[in-house]
């Protein structure tokens, strides 16, 4: 068990080995069409989720959690949807703004903020200012690839008259330099691939994939992933104890 506290009464919550959980929440198409709704309609029930789950990451002890929002090949998707995605995330970015002090969140963005309407743009970085001093950290990769942020860390690293580079000089230019690599990252609606997700993060991360999709996943889908986490043995490349 994962679990701390063996008592009803007492709030159970996550050891130290893990403390940062990534989400790739992907099914909210499937879940719409399914129910033959629009897939605007699945993205905001995936939203709705993703306040949950955030919430409940929070409540057992998670420190750092990611989520994937929106991929530099998303905006491949008709123009509605990427619309429908971006509507979500700015309303969604004014609710973070008004509940502050109540969730106690330090909102970071990964990825190209440049790309995106420079009104989100701004509202993006007013969030990441108000929040900086907050406790649980919610890294919400927007406009990002894995692939592109290496190039964007190179790039900085050459700027910088760099000529001989080393891991830790990319980990520390990569939009994450500011967290740990994640121990688990969990996808949701049956895909088994990362899709350009954390490709440098993600060396050692623990992989955990549901075929729940993002709209339908829940609090006990969480700790189901992380009963299993708890299952694994991970060596980093050495040999058990
Ligand atoms: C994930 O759900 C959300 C984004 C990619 C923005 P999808 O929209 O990819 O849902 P499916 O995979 O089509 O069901
Ligand atoms: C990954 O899902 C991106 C997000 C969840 C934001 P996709 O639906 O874009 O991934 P593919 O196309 O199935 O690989
Ligand atoms: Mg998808």
């Amino acid at each position: 068990m994962f679990f701390k506290g063996n008592s009803k009464s007492e709030k159970r919550k996550v050891g130290d080995e893990l403390s940062h959980v990534a989400f790739i929440m992907d099914g909210n198409g499937r879940w719409a069409t399914k129910r033959s709704l629009p897939r605007e309609m699945g993205h905001s029930a995936g939203a709705q989720t993703f306040k949950k789950i955030v919430r409940y990451c929070g409540d057992i002890g998670i420190k750092v959690v990611t989520v994937y929002a929106f991929s530099t090949e998303n905006w491949g998707r008709p123009e509605k949807e990427v619309r429908s995605i971006m509507n979500l995330l700015d309303d969604y970015i004014k609710t973070a703004e008004e509940s502050n002090e109540e969730n106690n969140i330090q909102y970071v963005f990964l990825g190209d903020k440049s790309a995106l309407a420079p009104e989100l743009r701004d509202k993006a970085n007013k969030l990441e200012e108000l929040t900086k001093n907050n406790k649980l950290l919610l890294n919400i990769a927007l406009n990002y690839g894995g692939r592109a942020e290496i190039v964007h860390a190179v790039n900085a690293l050459m700027a910088e008259g760099k000529t001989k580079i080393t891991e830790e000089d990319i980990s520390s230019h990569l939009y994450t330099a500011h967290c740990p690599d994640p121990d688990l990252i969990i996808r949701t609606g049956c895909e088994l691939r990362l899709s350009n997700f954390l490709m440098w993060q993600s060396a050692y991360s623990e992989l955990y994939f549901t075929d729940v999709l993002w709209p339908d996943f829940n609090e006990s889908e969480v700790d189901k992933a992380i009963n299993e986490f708890y299952k694994r043995t991970r060596r980093f490349g050495k040999i058990s104890k």
